[in-house]
């Protein structure tokens, strides 16, 4: 078997109204208010036709199509300027002593090991990071879904192909239409486990996404080169608990979703949202309630998020088994939703993002 190599994961774009808030509330939202593109809308596509869900009718909300890099690009530059020190590219990071009341973490920098004497600390570092890794393997529970197949993706430098996402479901696979601006468009199509990125010459996907799109949207869509290519595998995780003495962990390196729902940046936001709360009341009222329930919290949001990625994911794409009766079934499922207004209702509430 050809070995494959892990991926960068999906960086999808869509902020929900709750992720907005929190950005604001910390004063790094400037930009993002700028340069946000606002949707009411995503559109559902299968058997040849489009349908708008219209998610500013059915929940009152909306949600701000901003890539992940300039949050993180705005995150980088706030701690800048209040004068945070960062360290960036640490080497051999271990956390350690976080089952007493004196946590540390330890790592390298330019040749020199450093130890970082801490209250707690905040698992942050993703997917493959130390945090998750440095815990027993009997104090951990881990629940996962591997999806048979990947996302090709291509961003290219053009107008995109409609005012709003468009959600594919075609014979041939999984389709979406998206955009990081009203100049530059993202696009991702159902692709094998097996394929490797540079099966995929540029006419061969632009060719292949027109396959799967209506008339009218091939009609609007603008090609040109890719200036960003990569095929992304799916996965749903999720770790529990998420806290450990004093240690949290937060985003992806408790849990991950198949970018279906683009889900990914919005749960990290909420569990520091709870995550933040819980420390805040530590410190100014003494109480530990909050992080007491930061494990229960995060993960009850989580696991409906995981919950609805999942089925977005099953319900727009090919599966080996999607034959005669599990695509007739898709196809049942999807028409139910555009013509039930508690179907597109409910879609469109799990879309703009959960309370928290
Ligand atoms: C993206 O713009 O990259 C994107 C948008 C929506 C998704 C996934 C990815 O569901």
């Amino acid at each position: 078997m050809r070995t494959k190599v892990v991926l960068a994961r999906i960086r999808a774009g869509v902020l929900e109204q709750g992720t907005v808030e929190l950005l604001n509330e910390v004063g790094v939202a400037a930009r993002l208010h700028r340069e946000g593109l606002i949707h009411g809308g995503i559109e559902l596509a299968f058997a040849g036709a489009r349908h708008r869900i219209d998610l500013k009718q059915s929940t009152g909300k909306v949600v701000t199509i901003y890539g992940q890099t300039e949050v993180t690009r705005d995150l980088m530059d706030a701690r800048d300027a209040a004068g945070l020190q960062t360290v960036y590219a640490a080497d051999h990071v271990s956390p350690g002593d976080y089952d007493t009341d004196h946590p540390r973490v330890s790592f390298v920098k330019d040749g020199t090991t450093h130890k970082i004497e801490c209250d707690f600390i905040a698992g942050c570092d993703g997917f493959h990071g130390i945090s998750r890794q440095s815990v027993p393997a009997a104090a951990l529970e881990t629940f996962e879904r591997i999806y048979p197949f990947g996302w090709l993706g291509v961003l290219s430098e053009t107008p995109p192909i409609s005012p709003e996402l468009i959600y594919t479901n075609h014979p041939r696979g999984f389709a979406l239409c998206s955009m990081r601006s009203m100049h530059r468009s993202r696009y991702y199509v159902q692709c094998s486990l097996e394929d490797q990125v540079d099966q995929w010459p540029d006419q061969k996907f632009w060719d292949e996404l027109k396959r799967r799109l209506d008339q009218e949207a091939v009609a609007h869509l603008v090609t040109g080169p890719s200036i960003e290519k990569g095929i992304a595998p799916l996965r749903s995780f999720v770790a529990e608990p998420m806290r450990f003495g004093r240690m949290f962990l937060a985003g992806d390196a408790a849990h991950i979703v198949p970018p279906t729902g683009a889900k990914g940046l919005n749960l990290a936001a909420s569990d520091v949202y709870y995550l933040s709360r819980g420390l805040r009341e530590y410190y100014d009222e003494k109480s530990s309630a909050g992080i007491d329930a930061y494990s229960a919290k995060a993960l009850a949001r989580v696991w409906k998020a995981v919950r609805f990625s999942w089925w977005m994911t099953s319900m727009l794409h090919r599966f080996p088994d999607t034959e005669g009766f599990g695509a007739r079934i898709q196809l049942a499922e999807l028409s139910y939703l555009v013509s039930s207004q508690a179907a597109s209702t409910s879609l469109s509430e799990n879309y703009v993002g959960l309370p928290y």
